[in-house]
């Protein structure tokens, strides 16, 4: 009988998880189910413990649960407390374990895919939230120049960079005191597209030749990818790199194989 997975999220329909999971299992020859499963909001360690019950070997998490499945784990690996949530759980016969896979993502695609390196680079993260925490800890130990934290609130910047200060060189502000600066690589991760609007950046952030990367995968012309597109970006990533490297490493924690990500990105194109 195949090994059974599955994503909770809430809402869910919208996930391609099920897809990209099912292209990784044909592709390395895994025998495994994998579904979306709606949690209700309040639900979520109930629709754990139901999975459970019925034999599942691991999950994916998303929306809104990342949280509270960094609270629900029995065990936590290194970067899933460093990014203080977890995107991927592993049910063993005594342990949940919590781990993150979104931070290797990115920096797979950024360093890999796109072959843009990190190292003494001026990157600039816009917003404070869960996301742009899951990714501080990695991009920092790529060793960049300098990394920049602006949001619309200020504080929340500004305590994540004193967050993460002992480990690199991380600063936080508004959005204003960017003006007359310029980054080599932007990261959006945001939730601004969601409400199709973008954080109220200055002109003149893009250095030439940067890379503007946006961490909720969507394609199409989004005002940060116009605004990216306006403003001179040598390269502009909608996010989908992230989206399957983030998948290819939960994979490779559940099975032990790494898929490769570049016949997926056809598939989940054709399917757009
Ligand atoms: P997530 O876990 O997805 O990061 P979050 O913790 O709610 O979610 O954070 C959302 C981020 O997007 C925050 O940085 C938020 O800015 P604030 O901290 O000022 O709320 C940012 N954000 C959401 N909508 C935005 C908008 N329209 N303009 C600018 N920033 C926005």
């Amino acid at each position: 009988m195949a090994d059974k997975y599955c994503v909770f999220g809430n809402p869910i329909g919208h996930s391609k998880s099920p897809i990209i999971q099912a292209a990784f299992a044909r592709q390395t020859g895994q025998d495994i189910e994998y579904r979306a499963i709606l949690a209700p909001s309040d639900g979520f360690a109930d629709a754990v413990d139901a999975f459970i019950a019925e034999g599942g070997k691991g999950a994916n998490v998303t929306l809104p649960f990342k949280q509270e499945a960094y609270q629900l784990a029995t065990r936590l690996t290194q970067r899933a407390e460093q990014a203080g949530a977890v995107n991927t759980l592993v049910f063993n016969d005594n342990e949940v374990v919590g781990d993150n896979t979104d931070g290797v993502g990115l920096l797979r695609d950024i360093t890999i895919t796109l072959n843009y390196p990190i190292r003494d680079k001026r990157i600039l993260l816009l917003g404070a939230g869960g996301a742009a925490r899951g990714v501080l800890g990695p991009l920092l130990g790529e060793h960049p120049e300098s990394l920049v934290i602006a949001n619309r609130t200020e504080v929340r910047a500004r305590s994540l960079a004193a967050h993460f200060a002992p480990i690199g060189p991380v600063s936080g502000c508004g959005y204003g005191e960017l003006a007359g600066r310029a980054f080599d690589i932007v990261i959006n991760a945001t939730s601004a597209s969601l409400s199709g609007s973008m954080p109220a950046l200055p002109n003149g952030i893009f250095a030439p030749g940067s890379l503007a990367y946006k961490m909720m995968y969507g394609l199409g012309d989004t005002p940060f990818r116009i605004f990216a597109r306006e403003q001179g970006a040598g390269m502009i990533s909608e996010g989908l790199g992230m989206l399957l490297e983030q998948a290819a490493e939960s994979f490779f924690v559940w099975r032990g194989v790494r898929p490769d990500c570049a016949p997926v990105v056809e598939l989940l194109q054709k399917k757009a």
